[in-house]
């Protein structure tokens, strides 16, 4: 058998292995499976303060950890400092190298993403990937918010996946919930969020590159808005 085949394989036996369980069984079952090497990646946005709610409220051995890209919204920062004070648990921040962005700024000024996209790929590698590279350094199974109704390019998720650009095993519990499901669990459990989301914003991103939508447009549409839909990805999920 093929490595590639082994791996499948694998990950269509924990598959088979967790598909009926409760989204906090999962995560225990993950959590026992990958000791010590499993980890949940947060945005802040409101996906994801479902996800850190359900593994502090139920003290699951599982790090959590953000990529303070620099250029977030002060409400996003704000939304940190309200998930560190309900729950009292450590979330990690990985920032970029500094090296990187100096050169970036110094060599291209602070807004050159709006110019080209090969200068936002670079800004996001230098900002998200190249950081979230260290933060799953020791990592085996990454945790995401993704779900499969945010965008074309996601509909086909699967509840775990092999990572080949990260070399993890990816899990998507939310792959199925609706955005109603998320903002249910989020008011029954009073969960703190991101106040950006009561004024039109649904996907938060970096400051600069997220703006509000209005009513009907595409969840994503407030993402990297000047860019041609198909582009809208900046390489965490490729
Ligand atoms: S992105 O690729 O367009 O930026 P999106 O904002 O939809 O991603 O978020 C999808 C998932 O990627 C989140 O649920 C979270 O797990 C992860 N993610 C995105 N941005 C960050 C970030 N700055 N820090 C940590 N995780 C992030
Ligand atoms: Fe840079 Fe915008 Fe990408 Fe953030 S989203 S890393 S500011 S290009």
């Amino acid at each position: 058998m093929t490595i590639k085949n082994s791996y499948k394989m694998k990950i269509q036996n924990l598959i088979t292995s967790i598909q009926e369980k409760s989204i906090v069984e999962q995560l225990q079952f993950l959590a026992e499976k990958f000791a010590g090497k499993i980890a949940f990646s947060t945005s802040f946005g409101q996906e994801d303060q479902v996800i850190t709610d359900i593994i502090f409220a139920n003290n699951l051995p599982i790090e959590v950890f953000t990529l303070d890209t620099g250029r977030m919204f002060e409400e996003t920062y704000k939304t940190l400092s309200k998930t560190l004070r309900k729950y009292d648990k450590k979330i990690l921040v990985y920032f970029p190298e500094k090296e990187q962005v100096e050169k970036f700024i110094t060599e291209k000024g602070a807004y050159s993403f709006y110019e080209s996209l090969e200068n936002r790929k670079e800004c996001c590698n230098i900002r998200k990937i190249i950081p979230l590279k260290r933060a799953l350094e020791n990592v085996d199974c990454w945790i995401t918010g993704l779900r499969a109704e945010q965008s074309t390019a996601r509909t086909s998720l699967a509840l775990l996946e092999n990572d080949e650009n990260f070399g993890v095993i990816k899990y998507n519990p939310l792959k199925d919930w609706s955005l109603d499901n998320i903002l249910e669990h989020i008011k029954k459990h009073n969960v703190p969020y991101n106040v950006l989301h009561d004024k039109g914003f649904i996907s938060i991103g970096c400051s600069p590159c997220t703006r509000a939508i209005q009513s009907g447009q595409d969840i994503r549409a407030g993402r990297w808005w000047w860019e041609d839909n198909s582009k809208k990805e900046c390489g965490l999920h490729a």
